[in-house]
């Protein structure tokens, strides 16, 4: 394996884009940012420099960084923020793992403008698990706003109402032709008949889980958040924030131009959403340019049955080494609920449900960064940041998924606070996410950091472990999972990877509500089991 070496300037760039004209942030001028290509082992080296007037970290959304826990990049769980005109170089291991992934900004809403894709093919000399494409394209989904990011995250969560909607959706970065001034702004394939393309799908929208469908033409997943699958074929994909999807399309229709479309899956009750599709083209050689090309269909907004669909298809490929035994069982509620204002709460902040503050939790605890990273309070042992007492259980019970949404008990509220869940090492965990509907239900694509976790079990409603199956046999092997709508999903994984890893829903607004909390895993006995000691670069809060 080999050393690949990445110079990322995260810079401003001009850009013009729905009629406007505005500068955005990205890496080394280009949007979205450069792809990493690297092989399975391979070591990886990037140097971040800031040149911008914000705070930036970069997250290397999958990858586990297995005892390279620094590198991991959410800001002020694992490093303090990258300043204006510091740097920071991100070295990392691609331990046994090989797929799509993707990078992103981990700091405010700065992800919004600031991600790329990251390639990782199998070692020299090994096949995918199916015939070798033709040919093979990145397809970033992506959200696209008018107004600056970072001050649209601080308007969000202090005025404490719903969240703002997107300006487009995007893929490539390009609207397509059905948004204002984007005719020529469409993002386009250019297919050979009867040949096989793999796309590599990654979601990196801040607010929103996404459709996506090639009119006419099948797809076949055959991998998941950088894990083979099984391949199952379907018309279309569901992709939350977070997540990424290989598929086999081929051109295998009459010579024609067609749509692929991106569109939003909204599985709110009554939440507000960008109305209009990302359109970009999928074009047969010989087909008349101008030709009317069919439009893709994607499931109507909130078709809980089509995400299902998509969800039921995922099936690890590879033999899996699901714990089958269970030393710590979690219980955790995730949701959306309100904060009563009360008399020191200033005016404006209170413009969420009932005149609340909108807030988002975990059994009831919403997530506060800390001043320091969490990662360097518990090396150096720095008192005051954190406390450990995250609970197992939820702090107030309630009945999930019957919460009205008018008519709010008093146990809607949350506390905040920084309180995290220790792990000895090598503890075999089960967490049972519980959507909660004190708000509204929703899916919420929920991302753990450090390790890829098997999808056992989920379901609708309440969880009942006297009636839920769970698959031990073949369950996907993911990254980030989208709970059911009201609904339940449990996950397994093996706490063998000391340090500190935050668990967090990757829709943005949820993350800056609260919506998280961070495991912290100790060390285990041997040397190669111990968290390294910090860069000299750390970045200083
Ligand atoms: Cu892709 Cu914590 O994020």
């Amino acid at each position: 394996c080999s050393t690949r070496f990445y110079d990322f300037k995260v810079q401003s760039m001009r850009i013009t884009k729905l009629c406007n004209t505005r500068n955005i942030v990205t890496v080394n001028r280009i949007f979205p940012g450069p792809v990493i290509y690297a092989q399975e082992d391979d070591r990886i080296i990037v140097k971040i420099t800031n040149e911008t007037p914000y705070n930036t970290t970069i997250h290397w959304h999958g990858i586990r960084q297995r005892l390279s826990c620094w590198f991991d990049g959410p800001s002020y769980i694992t490093q303090c923020p990258i300043q204006a005109g510091q740097s920071f170089t991100y070295e990392f291991t691609m331990v046994q793992q090989k797929g799509t992934f993707f990078w992103h900004a981990h700091v405010s809403w700065l992800r919004a403008t600031v991600y790329g894709a990251f390639v990782v093919y199998p070692k020299t000399g090994v096949p995918f698990p199916f015939k070798d494409p033709y040919e093979e394209h990145i397809i970033i989904l992506g959200e696209y706003w008018n107004q600056d990011v970072v001050e649209l995250e601080l308007n969000t969560t202090a005025s404490g109402g719903s969240p703002p909607v997107a300006d487009a959706y995007t893929i490539n970065g390009h609207p397509g032709p059905n948004y204002n001034c984007s005719n020529n702004d469409v993002y386009k394939i250019d297919v050979v008949p009867g040949k096989t393309y793999l796309l590599r799908l990654i979601n990196a929208g801040l607010n929103s889980e996404n459709f996506f469908a090639i009119a006419n033409h099948k797809l076949t997943i055959v991998e998941a958040d950088a894990e083979y699958t099984k391949p199952f074929t379907t018309d279309r994909v569901m992709l939350g924030p977070g997540q990424t999807i290989n598929v086999l399309v081929t051109a295998d229709q009459p010579i024609e131009k067609y749509s692929m479309a991106m569109g939003p899956y909204s599985s709110a009750k009554g939440a507000a959403f960008q109305n209009i599709l990302a359109i970009a083209h999928f074009q047969y050689s010989g087909a008349v340019t101008n030709s009317v090309f069919l439009p893709a269909q994607l499931p109507r907004v909130g078709d809980n049955l089509a995400v299902k669909t998509v969800m039921d298809g995922l099936r690890s490929l590879n033999k899996v080494n699901v714990p089958k035994e269970i030393d710590t069982n979690l219980f955790i509620t995730i949701g959306l609920n309100v904060q009563r204002c009360h008399s020191k709460t200033p005016k404006q902040n209170c413009q969420g449900l009932n005149n609340g503050v909108m807030a988002a939790s975990m059994n009831n605890i919403s997530f506060i960064k800390p001043r320091i990273s969490l990662l360097e309070a518990y090396y150096r042992k720095i008192n005051g940041s954190f406390t450990d007492d995250f609970p197992g259980v939820p702090i107030e019970y309630y009945d999930f998924v019957n919460g009205a949404p008018n008519n709010i008990p008093n146990n809607t509220q949350s506390l905040n606070g920084t309180r995290v869940m220790v792990l000895e090492y090598g503890t075999r965990v089960q967490l049972i996410l519980q959507d909660t509907g004190t708000v509204t239900t929703e899916n919420h694509p929920i991302h753990l950091h450090g390790f890829s976790f098997y999808v056992v079990g989920y379901g609708s409603g309440n969880y009942d472990p006297q009636t839920a199956n769970f698959n031990l046999v073949d369950p996907p092997y993911m990254n980030t999972i989208g709970v059911p709508v009201g609904g339940w999903t449990a996950i397994r994984f093996v706490s063998d990877n000391p340090g500190v890893w935050f668990m967090h829903c990757h829709l943005d607004v949820h993350q800056s509500w609260g919506l998280g909390t961070a495991f912290i895993v100790k060390n285990g006995k041997g040397n190669l089991e111990t968290l390294p000691h910090p860069p000299a670069d750390l970045p200083r809060c």
